[in-house]
């Protein structure tokens, strides 16, 4: 069984159906990349799997329990599945390590010392130990980026929900970023990444799963969704990002 089970999953705003029935299976350790134009419900997929968004039917699991629907425990959830979005989301008025250290406190109830610890450790990781007692505004984008990366592995979470977390850095910082998650793929992490990244995904991802306006129109390993897609609409999608990029 997969270690993340999405069924038939439907969600709408209003009248507008944005996810029109997905199914998709993730195992453990796979690193699944979703592309798609803008608005075709990437980021309500990834809002649904860890209940940001209640969703209208279908289910999600994750390692065999229903984790949609109402009942469900967030709060459990969310220690499960960690996410981290385009605009960081750093708490403001807390440092570096402060914003690392609040959740595993005050949800998982860690030691002090045993958190900071942790903390320090994945900040030397990501090369930001000497920014510990920086507050987010004295940071660059990657290096907020990066610290959204490690406030939610401090966490120590089962998966990564990871939403486009490269469009709003500054073309030199990407890389940065990207290594991180190049390392947490070979570690082992299991995710799901929101991207434009064409290379990226086409390097890390052993799954590649195509949106189109709420459906999901065709899955495959890398090799065979950019060298080969069975859809003309997905030929095409990759056909308009690879012009956009030379221009
Ligand atoms: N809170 C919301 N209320 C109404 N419509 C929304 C909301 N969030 C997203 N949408 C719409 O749902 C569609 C999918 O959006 P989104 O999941 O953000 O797509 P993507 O991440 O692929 O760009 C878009 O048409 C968007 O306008
Ligand atoms: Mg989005």
């Amino acid at each position: 069984m997969a270690f993340i089970d999405i069924n038939s999953l439907k969600k709408t705003y209003g009248p507008f159906e944005v996810l029109k029935g997905i199914d998709l299976q993730i195992n453990k350790h796979q690193v699944v990349c979703l592309i798609g134009a803008s608005g075709s419900g990437k980021s309500t997929l990834l809002r649904c799997i860890n209940s940001l968004e209640v969703i209208d039917s279908g289910t999600v699991s994750i390692g065999g329990d229903i984790v949609s629907g109402p009942g469900v425990d967030v709060n459990a959830l969310r220690r499960r599945v960690g996410m981290v979005f385009q605009s960081f989301n750093l708490f403001p008025h807390m440092t570096v390590l402060e914003n690392i250290t609040f959740a595993p406190r005050v949800l998982l109830k860690e030691p002090k010392a045993a958190v900071d610890d942790r903390a320090m450790r994945l900040l030397e990781r990501v090369k930001l130990d000497h920014r510990a007692r920086y507050y987010p505004d004295q940071l660059s984008g990657g290096q907020q980026q990066r610290v959204a990366i490690v406030r939610a592995i401090a966490m120590q979470p089962e998966a990564l929900l990871l939403d486009e977390i490269t469009s709003a850095l500054d073309p030199e910082l990407v890389a940065e970023v990207l290594d991180i998650i190049r390392e947490l793929a070979a570690e082992g992490m299991t995710m799901i990444l929101a991207t434009h990244e064409m290379q990226f995904a086409r390097e890390v991802a052993n799954l590649v799963v195509f949106l189109e306006q709420g459906r999901l129109l065709e899955q495959g390993p890398p090799a065979e969704i950019f060298a080969a897609p069975k859809e003309e609409r997905t030929r095409a999608f990759l056909k308009q990002i690879i012009d956009a990029k030379r221009i």
